[in-house]
């Protein structure tokens, strides 16, 4: 028998579009259109205006978009300005020192309310630290840390002296932090002693040691006082900060200067060291933050439930909240432990109002049940979000009536590493919301849906992504690859508009529906992933000829990796090797990457000049009519492949 909340997510699913809850509307700094128009009527004006108004410059731009050498953009490139201090210092000055900033978490329930002066002391004494070992302007100084604060001060520090941060993800494996070290050149890690993770304990130094990463120093932050080996150029973060000097000038730096490098993976092995600056990106994030979620610092409680390692971390735990003053959640566990409600636990002790998460965290909460959430007051929660990829309109139901209880409105925010911050979503107190749609570009963001040949298609007709105009957020380049970075983003339609690398469609009051990728990315369970990066990490097994990597529509996670995999000749596919086969692609990339489904084939449906054909892998392990096979060099591949696939799905 169908339950209460069936019937209505059922009458819901009939409803195309929800505007603003009333209650939220009344409250909303943004109500109406009239943002969008002015933006419209100047973009760069606009753009200007609103990073003189957000932040703090030493000296003031006067000067808004320089598109003098396209793709090469500069934004607000005669201010200069320091993020550490648009972060902290001002609000300190301000009076707003005693303010939390983190409301941290742990694992096992330990709290640590971080404030603004705190987060300020801890960030001038490790910036002296880097400095005193050479660190600043220009250096790289990469960054491999669970969700803990010093994890922010270390981004900061880096801030203020001038140095680049390169922060890896968590989950990533030793060897990719290694690999991301050598192509930033870094001088120096901040890493842990161990990470904890449902009740147990992973060595990180340790594993960081043998993977032999080469940098001159490497600062370890004291967590879970796990045995750990230090040798030369190992030094305690906790010792180094309290060797430093407690004050700590922030640089005066170009708007254009780089604050971070983040690598994420593109459609070869090599992930893409994604370059951002200071002054564009900060104005992006912080604009963002305040009008995308409706912040009112003084009174919301803030709580993205992203990694830090991710571009969503960034740009929404640290930078954006901390620009505006606002008070957050920090968490470091998994969200079912110690049980399936912990987030909602976490909700409703801080009264956190404003919620933003993934999709797919959604769609587990939802299998798990609405017991969870409904053992806990999540009524001081005002506003919900989503990000990183499409959601199904059920889940968005689901979040909207359970989560929500239909005051909140939720904000879809389409945006990539690339972007810097969110570029197209519904302003909540002026714009409806529909179910699966992300929503218009924001002010000042200019988007088109085009076909092969740069063309606009129709209203409600899939094409490619496009963003039209330089925006303040935008990546300025891969680092150390200028070639790349033109050949990935600006050859397919030119040095002025930015290929996207996703497919969506526009309906025909101007939302975008974001259809997923084009490219061979990845994206499972919102993080991205390349099938390249993948299939390498699978053949360099010893006992792998070749392989293919692809995405395969799953239920709970958006995506999951299949491979297809050929072994060189005297091997067998066995169980034993399917596990041997995931471990080892957990040990090169990350857990994350690990294939859910490995079919063993004989052979790959290749052309006659050798390219693996993806697209009819993909369609052999959705179970879809095959494409043209008749291009195939052996065309009896495909009827073997389609056998294995029944095989094991008969076996699941
Ligand atoms: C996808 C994450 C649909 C998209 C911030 C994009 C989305 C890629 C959405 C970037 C959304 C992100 N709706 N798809 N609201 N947000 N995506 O770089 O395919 O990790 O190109 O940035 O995620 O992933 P990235």
């Amino acid at each position: 028998m169908a339950t209460d909340l069936e019937h209505e997510l059922a009458d819901l699913l009939e409803v195309a579009s929800f505007p603003p809850p009333q209650a939220f509307a009344k409250t909303a700094q943004i109500t109406d259109g009239s943002v969008h128009e002015a933006a419209e009527r100047d973009p760069e004006g606009w753009w200007l205006e609103q990073a003189t108004g957000l932040l703090d410059w030493y000296e003031e731009p006067t000067q808004s978009l320089d598109d003098s050498n396209p793709p090469f953009y500069k934004w607000f490139a005669d201010g200069t300005l320091n993020a550490s201090f648009n972060c902290l210092d001002r609000h300190v000055e301000a009076g707003r020192g005693d303010r939390v900033a983190l409301h941290w978490h742990g694992e096992e329930g330990e709290q640590r309310a971080v404030t603004y002066a705190d987060l300020l002391g801890d960030v001038q004494r490790f910036a002296n630290a880097l400095k005193d070992r050479g660190i600043g302007r220009g250096d790289v100084v990469g960054i491999f840390l669970p969700m803990i604060p010093e994890v922010v001060v270390a981004m900061l520090a880096c801030a203020r002296v001038g140095a680049m941060h390169n922060v890896v993800f968590g989950g990533f494996s030793a060897e990719s932090v290694r690999e991301r070290m050598e192509f930033s050149d870094a001088k120096a890690l901040v890493t842990v002693d161990g990470a904890r993770r449902k009740g147990k304990t992973a060595p990180i130094k340790a594993s960081v040691d043998a993977a032999g990463i080469d940098v001159e120093t490497t600062f370890v932050v004291r967590h879970t006082g796990i045995d750990t080996p230090m040798g030369d150029g190992d030094v305690w973060f906790d010792e180094a900060l309290a060797a430093a000097d407690a004050q700590c000038a922030p640089e005066r730096l170009d708007a254009e200067h780089p604050l971070f490098i983040l690598y994420s993976s593109g459609s070869t092995a090599k992930p893409k060291g994604i370059l951002h600056t200071t002054g564009g990106y900060l104005t992006q994030v912080a604009w963002t933050h305040r009008y995308v979620f409706d912040l009112r610092p003084e009174e919301d409680v803030y709580w993205c439930s992203a990694d830090v390692g991710w571009i969503t971390g960034h740009s929404y735990i640290v930078y954006g909240p901390l620009l505006n003053g606002a008070t957050s959640v920090m968490y470091e566990g998994a969200p079912d432990y110690p049980d399936k409600d912990v987030w909602w636990d976490l909700c409703e002790r801080y009264g956190v109002t404003i919620f933003y998460t993934a999709p797919t965290a959604i769609r587990a909460c939802m299998k798990w049940g609405p017991e969870y959430p409904g053992r806990h007051d999540l009524s001081k929660l005002r506003l919900l979000g989503t990000v990183g990829e499409p959601i199904n309109p059920k889940a968005w139901l689901w979040y909207y009536l359970v989560i929500g209880g239909k005051r909140c409105p939720i904000v879809d925010t389409w945006w990539q590493t690339e972007t810097g911050g969110i570029m197209v979503t519904t302003l909540p107190g002026a714009q409806a919301t529909k179910p699966g749609a992300a929503g218009t570009p924001l002010p000042g963001i200019a988007a088109q849906v085009v076909d092969e040949q740069g063309e606009p298609v129709p209203p409600d007709t899939q094409g490619l992504l496009t963003l039209t105009r330089p925006w303040p957020g935008m990546l300025r380049t891969l680092y150390r690859d200028d070639d790349r970075f033109v050949s990935t983003y600006w050859e397919k339609f030119g040095p002025r508009t930015y290929f996207v690398g996703d497919a969506a469609r526009q309906d025909e009051d101007g939302y975008l529906w974001v259809i997923g990728r084009v490219d061979d990315v990845l994206n499972v369970s919102g993080h991205r992933m390349s099938t390249a990066e993948i299939e390498s990490a699978i053949v360099s097994h010893p006992k792998v000829a070749e392989a293919a990597v692809i995405g395969q529509a799953d239920e709970d996670t958006g995506q999951s990796v299949a491979a297809f995999v050929t072994l060189e000749g005297a091997f067998e596919g066995t169980d034993e090797l399917v596990v041997e086969l995931r471990e080892h692609v957990a040990l090169r990339i990350g857990k994350l990457a690990r294939p859910k489904r490995i079919i063993w084939s004989d052979d790959l449906p290749k052309t006659r000049s050798g390219k693996i054909m993806r697209r009819l892998l993909r369609d052999i392990a959705e179970g879809r009519e095959l494409g043209d096979v008749t291009t195939l060099r052996d065309p009896d591949v495909m009827a073997q492949l389609q056998g294995r696939v029944q095989e094991l799905q008969a076996e699941e």
